[in-house]
């Protein structure tokens, strides 16, 4: 799906190598969700400057392939804050002949952990 090219900044921005292709020169989506993950820990980095740690990301559908070179961005919301989780968005566009296309998006939540790794209540940062 395309839509006018967003104004918004993203959390991130990457450019795909050719170590990220497939056998059919499109992106792997391991690769894609591993960006998504990666930007919802920069959102998360918004709220708190505690250690978190992904523990859902939600079903994610790709609804457009992302080929070699193309600039992909990484938008992301938070959604909310719970006691020791943080829920984000990320939205995954590309900008493609001066149209932004709408790769996939997902919901993810991340918990802020101590120093052994168990869930600790998020602090505001
Ligand atoms: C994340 C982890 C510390 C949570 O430990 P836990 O004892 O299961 O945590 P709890 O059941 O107390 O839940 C903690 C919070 O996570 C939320 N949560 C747990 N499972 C969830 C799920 N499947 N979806 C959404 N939220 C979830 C709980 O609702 C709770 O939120 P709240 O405190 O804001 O109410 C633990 O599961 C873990 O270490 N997982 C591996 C994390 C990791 O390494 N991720 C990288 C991928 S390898």
């Amino acid at each position: 799906m395309s839509k006018p090219v967003s104004n918004r900044d993203p959390s991130i921005r990457v450019v795909l190598q050719p170590k990220d292709t497939n056998s059919q020169g499109s992106i792997f989506g391991g690769i894609i969700l591993s960006y998504i993950d990666l930007a919802g820990a920069v959102e998360c980095g918004k709220t708190t400057k505690q250690k978190v740690v992904t523990v859902a990301i939600k079903e994610v559908q790709f609804k457009a392939p992302v080929f070699m070179g193309e600039i992909v961005s990484f938008y992301t919301s938070t959604k909310k804050i719970g006691t020791t989780s943080i829920s984000v968005h990320v939205e995954v566009e590309v900008l493609r002949k001066h149209e932004t296309i709408e790769v996939t998006e997902a919901d993810l939540t991340f918990v802020c952990v101590d120093e052994k790794g168990k869930p600790t209540p998020v602090v505001l940062s």
